[in-house]
């Protein structure tokens, strides 16, 4: 069994997409969010899934917190970290910790629109394609060895909700697909890049939304 620790902030619906998924060999340890009210955390809870509410405010520096969090982490010894929607800057020395074994999912095809409102920048310049990544956790933010990418078309009449919800469908689809191949093992890291020792079902490549 592969142990995973999952890091919210908010709704969580990555994280629900996770735990759907009931990937094979993997168990969720644990949800973890920085904010006691995350609706993620009711979700996880009501499904039995061990639940810790660590609220940054309590603490007095960012150094201090991640401290903490990675103690809590480092307890329950997990294999994997997964981030969703989880909207803390890490310190570097959290990130050093972890450092292939957490992933992130961000929702903009990368390296392009690294942080926020990745959504109405596209929109502003007019792309014609945007979409999400997964991809390993590096102290730079949003960077880091990519392992699944979706793309989605751009309409004259998107919003910036609109587009969010249509990149979001892939966000579902992607991130499960990647913890999947990290779960079985089939996620190689060499020279900074993510090769595949197997195929990932496809997930590797476009999606357009059906
Ligand atoms: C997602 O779009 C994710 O890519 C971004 O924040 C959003 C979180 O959504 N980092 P959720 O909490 O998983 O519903």
């Amino acid at each position: 069994m592969k142990k995973i620790v999952i890091l919210i902030s908010g709704r969580g619906s990555n994280m629900q997409a996770i735990v759907d998924a009931k990937i094979p060999g993997a168990e969720i340890a644990a949800v973890i969010s920085n904010r006691p009210d995350a609706a993620g955390l009711a979700w996880a809870a009501e499904r039995g899934i061990k639940t810790i509410a660590l609220d940054h405010k309590q603490f007095a520096s960012r150094d201090e917190f991640d401290a903490v969090l990675a103690k809590k982490i480092e307890g329950m010894q997990p294999d994997l970290i997964i981030l969703a929607g989880y909207m803390r800057i890490l310190t570097d020395v959290f990130v050093a910790r972890f450092e292939g074994r957490m992933l992130n999912i961000h929702p903009s095809l990368l390296p392009s629109y690294p942080g926020l409102h990745t959504h109405q920048r596209a929109i502003d310049d007019g792309l014609k394609i945007a979409g999400c990544t997964v991809h390993f956790v590096t102290a730079q933010l949003d960077h880091g060895p990519i392992v699944a990418q979706a793309a989605v078309p751009v309409l004259d009449d998107d919003t910036e909700a609109t587009l969010a919800a249509r990149v979001l469908k892939q966000e579902h689809q992607i991130y499960p697909a990647a913890v999947r191949a990290f779960v079985n093992g089939e996620l190689l890291l060499a020279d900074g890049k993510v090769k595949r020792v197997l195929p990932l079902d496809g997930a590797a490549c476009l999606r357009v939304p059906g």
